[in-house]
């Protein structure tokens, strides 16, 4: 008897605590469960307004700062779930999701930036499938002209075939940026770069034939990407999007501007060279300048 009760005592008492146990177990595999990709055992509650500050002032360009896009190829982010769009946000980041502007946006994220633009985008009403939002308004604003004469005035330094869009592509740059490239500075304000696209003349097959030194035979100029830096230029943009001075532009092959371009893709894609003057071509323009 006096053994029973010593006994008791103890046994509710360990009861209790495998219960206690159990609930912790729980519960943290119930945390587990809702965060199922978080790096973070605990996520901080997400913060919406910053998350509309964000939107507003970076995904706006895309997305339209209520979650409606501005284009068919941009998806809607209003009403979206949460966890999927802080799943893609996160994809995006790690690269296992493929997109140009949307990896290098990512790329600037940090994980609570993510919490809370995708509690602000979740938070949301959806609108009907039709709508579309305006474009920001900065950044269809470009400083670039078109400039004129600048097969006399640039220099040729590459060649790029894109068997993706079966076209030959030829990169100018003027002077003032190849004298800055021959001395490895960073190029300064009135720096162009000049990109003509060409579609490439095809064979029976609608192959590109290739010419001298492998590259596609030039059919038809299809436009002309321009970008050109000067000073302050870049100060309306976003600092996510935004390229040191550098704005860009889109030339039809009349040498009219193309308008309705949205600087935010050109920007967002050139980003991630921030060490390379933001140019694709920054190592053959080196080489180039320096011959
Ligand atoms: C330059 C334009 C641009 C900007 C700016 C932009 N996005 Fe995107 N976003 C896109 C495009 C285009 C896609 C579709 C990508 C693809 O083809 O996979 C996309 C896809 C997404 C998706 C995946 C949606 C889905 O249905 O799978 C999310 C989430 C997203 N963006 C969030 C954001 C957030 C948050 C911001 C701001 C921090 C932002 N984006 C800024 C262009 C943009
Ligand atoms: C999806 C990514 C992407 C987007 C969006 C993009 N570019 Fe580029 N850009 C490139 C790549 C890659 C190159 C290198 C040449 C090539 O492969 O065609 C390049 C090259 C250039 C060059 C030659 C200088 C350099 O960086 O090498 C100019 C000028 C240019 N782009 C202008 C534009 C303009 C204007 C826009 C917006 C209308 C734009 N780009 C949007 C990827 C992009």
């Amino acid at each position: 008897m006096k053994k029973q009760q010593a006994r008791t005592p103890r046994h509710p008492q360990r009861t209790a605590a495998s219960r206690g146990a159990t609930l912790a177990t729980i519960v943290a595999g119930l945390m587990a469960a809702g965060n199922a990709s978080a790096q973070a055992p605990a996520a901080p509650a997400a913060n919406v307004e910053a998350g509309k500050a964000r939107a507003q002032a970076v995904c706006a360009a895309c997305h339209g700062a209520n979650g409606v896009s501005i284009a068919d190829n941009i998806p809607n982010l209003a009403g979206q779930r949460t966890a999927y769009i802080e799943g893609q946000l996160r994809a995006f980041k790690a690269g296992t999701r493929k997109a140009a502007s949307m990896n290098a946006i990512a790329a600037q994220l940090a994980p609570a930036d993510i919490t809370d633009v995708a509690a602000y985008f979740s938070s949301l009403v959806p609108t009907n499938v039709a709508a579309k939002s305006e474009q920001l308004p900065q950044l269809l604003k470009t400083q670039v002209t078109f400039p004129e004469g600048y097969r006399s005035t640039f220099r040729m330094y590459q060649t790029v075939n894109r068997a993706d869009i079966n076209q030959v592509r030829y990169l100018y740059a003027n002077a003032t940026a190849f004298e800055a490239a021959r001395e490895g500075k960073p190029l300064p304000a009135g720096s162009v770069l000049m990109l003509e696209q060409w579609a490439a003349k095809l064979d029976g097959d609608k192959k590109p034939i290739v010419g001298p030194g492998g590259f596609y035979v030039p059919d038809r100029l299809v436009n002309y990407a321009v970008m050109s830096s000067g000073a302050g230029w870049g100060a309306g943009f976003p600092e996510m999007l935004r390229n040191g001075d550098w704005n860009y532009a889109v030339f039809a092959p009349d040498m009219k501007i193309r308008t309705g371009v949205n600087q935010a893709d050109c920007l967002a894609c050139h980003k991630p060279l921030d060490k390379a003057n933001y140019l694709f071509s920054n190592e053959p323009l080196m080489t180039a300048a320096k011959r």
